[in-house]
């Protein structure tokens, strides 16, 4: 074992319904007895409702935060709010957010400094190239200006409360999943480049988690992958095949 715990988040992005809740509970209790970090993020609105309802072995992150406490900002909740709800994590720049939302690193590097300088909240933060880069040959370049830019802000005593991400775009919701290859690349890539801009020590207890068209039927070969430490799920998250991918590594 290399003492990465095994870490599988279920991003349920902008979809909630009881029959959701019920179907990720029933799929949630058969992972009690599992050496897994489970992490689930409902939307904001229901953070609470899922606190209530989740068993004790799960943990919640909010999909979003701002970079206040409080104060004149329409729309956003702050860290702390997310904590007070009961989530120990928070999600920061998703494809989603920098794409359709025009958060970029800049902007992120600000927001993992106040999450990670001003609460204990926990960090998933997410990176990976889109198709063009990737074609272009720029995969590495992309994911290492990417990943650099949290790194400004993480102390190296911190790295603990900090998982990071690799979604390439092109693989989110295409059904497109990267080879277990192409991931392991990529992660053994940026557990390196992690550890120059850190310590020997970061780079080997960081866990690197694969996002991207994840499912019951492909989570046990990634699983197998030396730097594969774990997935972050969407569509598949809201199904009971959830189960499955909290086991892959079983
Ligand atoms: O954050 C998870 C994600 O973006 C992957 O989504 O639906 O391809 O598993 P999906």
């Amino acid at each position: 074992a290399n003492g990465r715990r095994f870490f599988v988040g279920g991003n349920w992005k902008m979809n909630y319904s009881k029959a959701i809740s019920d179907v990720v509970n029933k799929a949630l209790n058969n992972t009690k007895d599992v050496d897994v970090e489970i992490v689930c993020a409902p939307p904001a609105l229901f953070i609470q409702e899922f606190v209530a309802s989740k068993p004790a072995h799960v943990e919640v992150a909010a999909q979003n935060c701002y970079l206040a406490k409080d104060g004149a900002f329409t729309g956003e909740i702050s860290p702390e709010m997310v904590k007070e709800a009961g989530c120990a994590w928070v999600i920061l720049g998703h494809s989603e957010r920098r794409t359709l939302f025009h958060e970029d690193d800049d902007f992120l590097k600000k927001k993992i400094d106040y999450v990670l300088n001003k609460t204990d909240v926990n960090v998933i933060a997410c990176i990976g190239e889109t198709l063009q880069e990737r074609e272009a040959g720029k995969t590495n370049e992309v994911v290492e200006r990417q990943v650099k830019a949290y790194q400004e802000k993480i102390a190296n005593d911190q790295y603990s409360r900090v998982v990071i991400a690799y979604e390439p775009v092109w693989a989110i919701g295409t059904g497109k999943v990267a080879t277990p290859q192409q991931a392991q690349d990529v992660h053994e890539h940026l557990r390196q480049f992690i550890g120059k801009n850190a310590t020997a020590d970061v780079a080997k207890s960081i866990r690197i988690i694969y996002g991207g068209s994840v499912n019951g039927a492909n989570c046990k070969e990634l699983a197998q992958k030396p730097d594969i430490d774990g997935f972050l799920v969407g569509g598949a998250s809201l199904k009971p095949e959830f189960e499955q991918i909290c086991k892959a590594r079983q």
